[in-house]
This record gives C-alpha cells, structure tokens and sequence, in this order.
C-alpha cells in the first residue's frame, strides 16, 4: 500500500497567501496542514508516500518536509507541471504507484477520524474503490454521493443543483489499480480538469466494486480562510500541550492552555488559551484570546487579538481595535500611524480582503 498526497494546485481561494507559499504549508496550530495528513497516513501504518507539487511552491514544500525521516516515512516528490486536475495528478504519479493499491490524500483537507478502519474495509473486502463521505448542510458546493443501504457507491454528481444526498465526498479515497484505466477513458471536464469523481463514476459504470464509509468526526478543507481558521480552533482544542518557554515578566497573566515557544517574552500582557506562541515572539501591553497561533519571530505591541492565525514575522503595533477572525501573512504589518490628519493608509497585496467596522 502507497500513499499519494495531492499538494500542487492553484489555491486561489486563499490568495494572497498563496502568491508567495504553498497552502498546504500554511501552519493551523503552528505546524503545517500537510503535515497533518503525513502523519495521519503514517498512524496507519503506509510509509511510503508520494506528493505532487507544482512548479510554483514544490521547492518549498520539499524543503520543508524534507524525505520524510522526520515521520519514518519514505517521501518521493512529484512534480506536476500544471494543475490539470486530481485524476491528472494521479496519472503523474502512475510511475510512482506502480500496481500498488494507494490512498489518496488531498494535501489541504484534515480529517478526524483515524485511517486504520477504512484502509482495514478497502483491504479486507478487496474492493476497487472506497470514499470517504462527510455529511454537510450544502451539498450544491461539493461532489456528492448516491449510495445505497450498504453504503455501495450508485452515482456521482460534481457540485449537482439538485443534490441526490447530502454526502459530500472528503479528499481521501482508496483505490486500486483499476483507477488507472478508468483514469483513461475519461476526457476533460468543462473547466478543463481530469476529474477524480468522473474517474470513480466510470469504475461504477464498468460494474468495480466501490463503497463508502461516512465519517463521524470532523472534516475541514482547508483551503479557504474561514475552513483553516475552524481547524486551527479544533486543533487547539484537542491537541495542545501546555509548555512556558521563554520569559514571562510578573505583570503578565497566562490562563488556561498555553504553549510559549523558547527566546518568546511576554510582558504586560493577558493570554487567555487555548494559544499556542511560536519561538522568538515579542508580546507586550497584550490580549491574545482563545484560539490564536502566533507564528515564529511574531511583534505584538498594544494589540488586542483572538481566533486567528499569525504567520512567521507579522507585526502588529498599536491597534486599539480588537482583531479577530483573521488570517495575517508572513511579515505582514499593521500599524498605527501618529501623524495628521488621521486616515486609513495602505499597502495591500492583490487579491487582499479586509473588513473595517
Ligand atoms: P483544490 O483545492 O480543489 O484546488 P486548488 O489547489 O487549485 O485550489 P483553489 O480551488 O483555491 O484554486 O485542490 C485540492 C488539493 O489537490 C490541493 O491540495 C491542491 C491539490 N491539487 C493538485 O495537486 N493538482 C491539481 O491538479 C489540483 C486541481 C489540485
């Protein structure tokens, strides 16, 4: 059994962060979403791994997450030269598969559940296909399955108007080497995408034998702001160690679950957890409120924040408004300017979104 992690992309829908990174390297509790997924598989038991990157963010993906020593696994780079689709990027990586059976693991998505069952079901039933099933409130915005009483897979729809269910599909699926021929026989979708959901749709016309499990715990994609936010929550959550690293000065209060990285100070300020705070952070005259991760080499002076994500070097100086439900870049900064007359001033990346009140 291999591992095939799809970590290439376009990731348009968290622009700007993604005209300068790899979403999958954006950190929910200060450690990158791929790295979820890495271990995840890891747990249950599959070392060898494959990840597709793209041209754009592939060197730093590798950089970051190295071979895989650091997880026991075997990781292989693979490199897609243009985002054509989630079954193109299975076809890529065929070389790779080789006649493995293989899960694949969308690189931006994080799920709860443990793996071991459903790869236990995909290998004791020797099935052709498994997919991962979430139910959710708006089926219209994903693909969507029609399955039946025994959780065997009839039909999918890519984002249908009139949904047949409401099981949205989760990126993890379990396939065996009849993906590959299915994978071609199927052409372009109007968006120009080799689609994994046509790829699956043949397998059960040709009669393959392709379940469901639907999950009970949580699901998030987190390639949208709101998504990551929601997973860095959860996270913080259920997973978080409490540790005080660096300094705390005696004006300063730490409530509740905190993790302060080393060389981190703390001074005046009220930290109320779940928080977790990277290395090298200078925090003063401060509120940090529950689910917040502060990044590496962070500056927060008179700053008032909660339920966000701060990436390595951000700064925020001075702003006597509360922050919240935010998601602020690598070295961004936001200040408060002394001189007259008082006005909003701003330098803002493409694609930016704020909201004043
Ligand atoms: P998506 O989030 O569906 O696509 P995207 O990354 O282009 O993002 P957006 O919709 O915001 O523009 O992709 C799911 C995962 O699969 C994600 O980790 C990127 C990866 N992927 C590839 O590796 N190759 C591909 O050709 C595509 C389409 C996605």
């Amino acid at each position: 059994m291999k591992a095939l992690i799809l970590s290439g992309g376009k990731g348009t829908r968290l622009r700007p962060l993604t005209y300068t990174g790899a979403k999958q390297l954006v950190p929910v509790a200060n450690k990158p979403i791929l790295w979820y997924g890495i271990e995840s598989i890891v747990a249950a038991g599959i070392t060898d791994i494959g990840i597709i990157i793209s041209p754009e963010t592939g060197e730093e993906i590798q950089e970051v997450t190295g071979n895989g020593d650091r997880f026991g696994a075997n990781i292989t780079y693979i490199p897609q030269d243009h985002p054509l689709g989630l079954a193109h990027a299975v076809k890529i990586a065929q070389p790779f598969l080789g006649d493995a059976p293989f899960i694949m693991y969308l690189g931006d998505n994080l799920i709860q559940d443990d793996l071991k069952p459903f790869l236990s079901k995909f290998e004791s039933q020797d099935l052709d296909g498994l997919i991962l099933l979430r139910s959710v409130s708006n089926p219209s915005a994903f693909g969507v399955a029609k399955v039946d009483q025994n959780g065997r897979v009839l039909q999918l729809v890519e984002k249908p108007k009139v949904p047949p269910s409401n099981l949205a599909l989760v990126g993890v699926y379990f396939f065996n080497t009849v993906i590959h021929h299915a994978i071609a026989s199927i052409v372009p979708s109007e968006r120009g995408e080799l689609e994994i959901t046509d790829a699956i749709q043949a397998l059960i016309d040709q009669q393959k034998k392709v379940e469901s499990v639907q999950l009970n715990g949580w699901w998030l994609d987190t390639g949208k702001k709101d998504d990551l936010l929601e997973a860095n929550r959860i996270i913080l959550d259920t997973d978080l160690e409490t540790k005080k690293g660096g300094e705390i000065d005696s004006k300063s209060q730490i409530i509740g679950r905190v993790n302060i990285g080393e060389g981190s100070k703390i001074v005046n300020s009220t930290v109320r957890g779940p928080v977790i705070i990277g290395e090298n952070c200078h925090i003063e005259n401060c509120f940090i409120g529950p689910y917040t991760s502060v990044g590496n080499k962070v500056t927060l002076i008179d700053a008032d924040i909660e339920h966000s994500v701060l990436l390595e070097g951000a700064q925020i100086l001075e702003i006597h408004q509360r922050i919240v439900d935010s998601l602020i870049g690598r070295r961004a900064k936001l200040e408060m300017a002394h001189q007259r007359p008082k006005a909003l001033q701003f330098m803002i990346g493409d694609d930016t979104h704020i909201e004043l009140v």
